[in-house]
């Protein structure tokens, strides 16, 4: 969704096809347009040949990364670490761990999304911690997270790491669709060996499991096959019911 922000009486050009004003308190005009994230969602593609010569500037990466921090998860417990590799070595294994998919050394940047290998007390304990010092001590708060170490510190590892695994995911959405609004060019990986990618990053060590990959880069427009290809989705019918 894009916000256009200005004082009272600026003028815009704006040539959305739908657009909600609002004029708020502080006396600024916020227009959004619901079709501009559809027009955003349309641009981004899982790109498969970028440009190695361009580099994704400090500024965008941070609003992605920041995108990536704000991402909801189940009971805000976050877990998972987000890995930034530029290191031209580890690019280069990695990409040999993911059937040598050349936009992992292409890309200026790889976000590895590692998600915990486990549920422990100590990890739901920093996370009410965190929810203390931002919304205060309430009882509310450790009685529900006293109920959630009771159901998901017992379970198998496995089935916690799914479910870490899940939230990652929310996340890698999230970046995605942060990408497409700074025009940076992504593309969702799970083509790779997780195990090969643990070991290169040291994953293991810190109780993590990378989950999905995603380089960012700018496409080769020149070079990239799927470019030119329109989008293939399913229509809106088989996918959508309505029970009304
Ligand atoms: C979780 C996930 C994993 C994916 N893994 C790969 C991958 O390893 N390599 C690749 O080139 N594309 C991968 N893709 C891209 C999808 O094939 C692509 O998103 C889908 O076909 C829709 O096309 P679009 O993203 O270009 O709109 C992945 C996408 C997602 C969401």
């Amino acid at each position: 969704m894009c916000l256009l922000v200005g004082q009272f009486g600026s003028e815009y050009i704006v040539s959305y096809k739908s657009i909600l004003h609002q004029l708020s308190a502080d006396n600024r005009i916020y227009v959004m347009t619901n079709s501009t994230l559809l027009e955003q969602l349309n641009w981004r593609y899982a790109t498969k040949k970028m440009d190695a010569t361009k580099a994704v500037p400090q500024e965008k990466l941070d609003i992605i990364i920041e995108a990536i921090r704000m991402a909801p998860t189940s009971s805000g417990t976050q877990p998972f670490k987000l890995i930034v590799v530029t290191n031209p070595e580890k690019l280069a294994d990695i990409q040999k761990a993911a059937g040598d998919q050349a936009q992992i050394t292409e890309g200026s940047h790889l976000l590895v999304f590692a998600a915990w290998d486990n549920y422990t007390t100590d990890r739901i304990d920093e996370v009410i911690d965190l929810n203390v010092e931002a919304r205060g001590d309430l009882p509310m708060l450790h009685a529900y997270y006293d109920n959630l170490k009771n159901n998901y510190v017992p379970r198998a590892a496995e089935v916690n790491y799914a479910h870490a695994a899940r939230q990652a995911y929310i996340a890698l959405g999230i970046a995605l669709v942060a990408a497409a609004e700074q025009q940076v060019d992504s593309t969702p990986m799970e083509g790779f060996d997780p195990n090969i990618v643990d070991d290169i990053l040291d994953l293991k060590a810190r109780g993590l499991r990378s989950v999905v990959l995603l380089p960012l880069g700018y496409r080769d427009p020149s070079a990239d096959w799927l470019l030119p290809m329109g989008k293939v989705r399913k229509p809106l019918e088989t996918i959508v019911t309505h029970v009304e």
